[in-house]
C-alpha cells in the first residue's frame, strides 16, 4: 500500500506509531509518500529520524508529478492508498478536484482508477480540538465551517472512505486488506 502524509501536527505522533505498527506487527508493505510541508512537519516534531528509521521507501514531493507515483496508483500496481494526516489544505483541494501537489495529484489519479482511498483528515470536529505543537505545549483549534464542509464533500465521493478518528485506522487497513 501507499501511504501519504501532509503537513499537520495534529495526531502526528499517534499516527507514526500506527504505522509502524502495521509494518511490524502485521508485515504491511508500505511506501510512504510525503508533501513538502509533511517533512517540515515531521522535522519540526523531531519526528522525521523516526520515519526515516522505520521505512525503507519514503519519498518527499518535487512537485506533483514526482516523484511519480500517481501513475503506478491509478494503474492498480497497489492495493490501498491511505492518506492521514490530511491537512485542510489538501482536504480543500481534494474536495475541489485540484490535482497540483505530490499528495492531493496522487489522490486525483488514483480515484480515477478502480484503487481505494483512505483518509483521516485533521479538521473535522465541529467541537474545539486540544492539540499539541512541537514544542510540546498544548493548544486549541476551533475548525472553521469551510473546514467541515470540505469534509462532508470528501465524504460524498465516489471511492472515498473517510475516517473520524486515527484510532480507527488499523481496524479498518486490516479489514480492507483482508478483503481483497
Ligand atoms: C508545525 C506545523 C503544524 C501544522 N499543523 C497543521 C494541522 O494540524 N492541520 C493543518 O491543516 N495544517 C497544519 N499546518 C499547516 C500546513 O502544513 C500548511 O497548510 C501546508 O500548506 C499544507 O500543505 P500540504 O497539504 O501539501 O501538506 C501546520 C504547519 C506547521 C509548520
Amino acid at each position: 500500500m501507499v501511504w501519504g502524509i501532509t503537513g499537520s501536527g495534529d495526531r502526528i505522533n499517534e499516527i507514526l506509531e500506527t504505522m509502524i505498527q502495521l509494518k511490524e506487527q502485521d508485515g504491511l508493505k508500505i511506501s510512504v509518500i510525503v508533501s513538502k510541508a509533511g517533512e517540515q512537519v515531521f522535522r519540526w516534531y523531531k519526528l522525521w529520524g523516526r520515519l526515516k528509521a522505520s521505512f525503507d521507501k519514503i519519498s518527499t514531493e518535487t512537485n506533483a508529478n514526482v516523484p511519480f507515483i500517481a501513475g503506478p496508483l491509478q494503474i492498480g500496481k497497489y492495493d490501498l492508498l491511505f492518506v492521514a494526516p490530511l491537512t485542510g489544505n489538501s482536504t480543500a483541494k481534494i474536495a475541489h478536484g485540484i490535482a497540483d501537489t505530490l499528495i492531493t495529484n496522487a489522490v486525483a489519479q488514483t480515484l480515477k482508477g478502480s484503487t481505494p482511498v483512505y483518509v483521516y483528515p485533521v479538521d473535522q470536529s465541529k467541537n474545539p480540538v486540544e492539540t499539541m505543537g512541537p514544542d510540546g505545549i498544548k493548544f486549541t483549534i476551533r475548525p472553521r465551517s469551510i473546514e467541515l464542509e470540505n469534509v462532508d464533500r470528501l465524504r460524498s465521493m465516489n471511492g472515498v472512505t473517510v475516517l473520524s478518528n486515527p484510532s480507527e485506522i488499523l481496524d479498518v487497513i486490516r479489514k480492507k486488506l483482508e478483503s481483497t
